[in-house]
């Protein structure tokens, strides 16, 4: 035997042991020669379409590949092969049994001993499950995502509905009161304070309500507050300082005086519900305490000049004025009963 033919022997042998190895692997492998001419297929290919080595040479495993992918496929298959750079791909493949399974196939270029070009080798695995469970992931996702747009989308109409009924509930009161009673629903809604008067906020608690009292009366003397204009703004000062130390555990007081008086009261107490919030300002006889007569509110709205009211969760704050002559409407006259 010369060199070349037991190079050429042993050469044949390992692509017999090749094949029998491949023959047994768990992945679908095919080879074409240089030109893209397919020569080979393993047996789990052919177990798979179902069809003969002679059937899937050349380009005939083509004719398995689904009609919508095999465009792509030849394209991505040809120009791989010309340009001898790997490629990866794709398709529905027909199962021997007539159903169309998608196949990821990853081919490369492998060489002789010499180092010269000698065709493709690539290999397949049916990927549809693994698609089929991406597409469900997917599906479940836009169907959760699209449930969350409907979420917020009614979350959102329900605010709108909530701040709708809380303008006209505010409108409301004001117009009842004819303007005295100002509900706020922010702290840029409380009208600015003119100067500090008395020094720094006095701390309510019930024994402090005495020097609050006094202060007021101070300011209102300051401000040439006629007498009766004077026990009105003390007498509505008292019953929110009273408020924020019975409903509010407490609070500050301060005073604040030019040519009118202003009365900030506030608490860091539980706040007046939206849903009785009517009630609790306009009705006479109103209270949610056992003790209480549900008369504070009604005073106020008809002792102060305006009562500007801010409340919620994170407290309350009422902010009377008193100007020194009357302005504005008179309340009307089922709210002076
Ligand atoms: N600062 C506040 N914090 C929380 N809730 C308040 C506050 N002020 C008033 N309220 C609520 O408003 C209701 C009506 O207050 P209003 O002052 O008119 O009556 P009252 O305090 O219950 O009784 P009265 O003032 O006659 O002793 C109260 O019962 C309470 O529920
Ligand atoms: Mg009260």
């Amino acid at each position: 035997m010369t060199t070349r033919d037991s190079g050429a022997a042993a050469e044949g042998e390992s692509e017999r042991r090749f094949r029998i190895m491949a023959d047994t692997a768990p992945v679908m492998i095919w080879m074409c020669d240089p030109a893209g001419a397919c020569d080979w297929f393993n047996r789990p290919w052919l177990e798979f379409t179902g069809r003969s080595m002679q059937q899937e040479v050349g380009d005939g495993w083509a004719e398995g590949v689904h009609p919508e992918d095999v465009a792509d496929c030849m394209e991505t298959f040809r120009s791989a092969v010309a340009a001898r750079r790997e490629f990866r791909m794709e398709y529905r493949l027909r199962r021997h049994d007539g159903a169309w399974r998608w196949v990821l196939d990853t081919g490369a270029p492998r060489s002789e001993p010499d180092g010269a070009f000698a065709g493709f080798i690539g290999s397949c695995v049916d990927i549809t499950d693994r698609r089929e469970a991406e597409e469900a992931r997917l599906r479940a996702e836009r169907e959760r995502a699209e449930a969350e747009t409907e979420r917020a989308r009614l979350a959102h109409q329900l605010h709108e509905a909530d701040q709708r009924q809380k303008r006209m509930m505010r409108e409301m009161i004001a117009g009842m009161t004819t303007g005295r009673l100002l509900v706020c629903d922010t702290p840029d809604d409380l009208p600015s304070l003119v100067a500090d008067f008395g020094g720094a906020p006095v701390a309510l608690t019930k024994t402090t309500l005495g020097r609050m009292r006094r202060r007021v009366r101070e300011a209102g003397e300051a401000a040439e507050l006629p007498k009766d204009r004077l026990q009105d703004l003390l007498t509505a000062a008292g019953e929110a300082a009273m408020n924020a130390v019975v409903h509010g555990g407490g609070g500050e007081g301060s005073v604040h005086q030019e040519h009118k008086v202003q009365v900030r009261v506030q608490d860091h107490g539980p706040g007046i519900d939206e849903a009785i919030l009517h009630r609790a300002t306009l009705e006479r006889g109103f209270s949610t305490r056992a003790a209480g007569f549900g008369h504070g509110f009604w005073l106020m709205v008809r002792t102060a000049d305006r009562v500007f009211l801010l409340t919620g969760p994170g407290g309350t704050t009422l902010l009377l004025e008193k100007e020194r002559e009357a302005s504005g409407l008179p309340l009307p006259p089922e709210l002076t009963a």
